[in-house]
């Protein structure tokens, strides 16, 4: 087992009616509040008027409109110049990952002189951030218990994942009702999204029986609540559990003690979603059973082989390949049976513009110290494979 440090500073309050909690949470931050949203579904699930009627003794500023891939410029930069100019005391994002994301890097930016693209580039370490409290109504990318955000910058076709312990959120309230109204799209996509942050942390070189029980186990809940998700979305339970599933997702508590694996997938991805906007969940989708292909060898396939005994219950008397090729198999099928397009032709992505994407992650995502080491021809194999 690895040596690791580790501390989660954030508040997690979860069930249904939890945000009641808000103004006494509140209080404990400040009176100067931006409220961050998207493009309007909290207003159409009645959120946003319960929020501000819970947060009438504050003094509220709104930055709406963040976008899915949040982007730099305009959100990030309009945020930071709305805290900088009111004297923001604390920031309530309230939304998806993208939402939350955004609220991140505006939170560092808000507390620094120069140009906020120093902290998202790792120019210039920040040295403080402005408290994040959310209410999070989407299951997907863990980002109400983890310390990162992903911005995108159009004109560079940059998608960075920002991380840094002072972008903990403070507190986050989950209410698993305020997912109902998630479309089957993002149902699918969010479940794909935190399936793969599990099998980022569980395809490694060193693990745990411990963790790779727990693991095993989240995937399993995953698949069996998404499902239920999909067939009932006003299902409670399986709401609350597949939320709680992501939650963990970027935490790092999934593989304490494990070697990394260099998140492969979640590499190749942020340049399709930077390249072409694309949903995360569905390109992580389209491009996992296909790395898998590409990495089983010799190395990596008693990973595969317990993979496919315990999470999908594959025949343990099979020989190894056999068992790895049809947990591949029964990986692609299962996000296909979300529904989810499984080619990136269906997403819109064709082979134009691969060379140039795979080589952008090549030159940032240090794949070539991967688990399972991916040079620039590889990811190019790997798109390709997944056209
Ligand atoms: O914009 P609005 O109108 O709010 O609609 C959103 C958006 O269109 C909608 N939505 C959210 N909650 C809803 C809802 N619609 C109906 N009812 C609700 N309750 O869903 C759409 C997608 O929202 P978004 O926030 O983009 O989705 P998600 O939570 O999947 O976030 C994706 C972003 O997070 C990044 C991804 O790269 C992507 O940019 N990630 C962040 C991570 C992190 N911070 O740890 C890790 C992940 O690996 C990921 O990279
Ligand atoms: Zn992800």
């Amino acid at each position: 087992m690895q040596s690791f440090d580790y501390m989660t500073p954030t508040r997690l309050i979860f069930g249904k009616g939890v945000v009641e909690q808000l103004p006494e949470v509140m209080t404990g931050y400040g009176k100067k509040v931006l409220l961050t949203y998207g493009g309007g579904s909290i207003k159409k699930m009645g959120l946003y008027d319960k929020v501000k009627e819970l947060l009438s003794d504050f003094e509220i500023y709104e930055l709406s409109g963040i976008q899915p891939n949040p982007k730099y410029d305009p959100s990030v930069l309009d945020g930071v110049r709305i805290c900088k100019e009111n004297d923001i005391d604390v920031i309530l994002a309230v939304g998806g990952g993208s939402v939350l994301d955004c609220s991140k890097a505006i939170a560092a930016g808000a507390k620094y002189d120069g140009d906020p693209w120093d902290l998202i580039s790792y120019k210039v370490k920040a040295q403080a951030a402005l408290p994040i409290v959310d209410i999070i109504t989407l299951a997907a990318t863990g980002s109400e218990y983890d310390p990162g955000g992903v911005i995108s910058r159009t004109e560079t076709n940059d998608k960075i994942g920002y991380v840094d312990p002072l972008l903990f959120p403070a507190v986050s309230f989950l209410d698993p009702t305020f997912t109902f109204t998630v479309s089957k799209k993002q149902t699918a996509a969010g479940c794909a999204d935190a399936m793969n942050h599990i099998m980022e942390q569980y395809f490694c070189e060193d693990s745990t029986l411990l963790n790779d029980g727990f693991m095993e186990a989240a995937l399993k809940s995953l698949m069996i609540n998404a499902q239920k998700c999909l067939e009932n979305p006003e299902d409670y339970t399986a709401r609350a559990e597949m939320m709680l599933c992501c939650t963990y997702g970027c935490n790092r508590i999934y593989s304490l003690g494990n070697s990394q694996s260099g998140w492969p997938c979640h590499g190749m991805e942020h340049a399709l979603s930077a390249y072409y906007d694309i949903t995360h969940g569905e390109g992580l989708a389209i491009i996992t059973p296909r790395w898998m292909k590409h990495i089983l060898s010799d190395k990596t396939v008693d990973r595969f082989v317990k993979y496919g005994i315990n999470v999908f219950g594959i025949d343990a008397s099979l020989d190894g390949f056999e068992i790895a090729e049809k947990a591949i198999q029964a990986t692609h099928d299962f996000f296909e049976s979300m529904g989810i397009p499984m080619h990136l032709r269906d997403v819109g992505i064709d082979e134009s513009r691969i060379e140039e994407m795979a080589q952008h992650v090549a030159d940032n995502e240090g794949l070539e110290n991967a688990w399972a080491p991916l040079l620039k021809e590889d990811i190019a194999r790997i798109f390709t494979d997944s056209l």
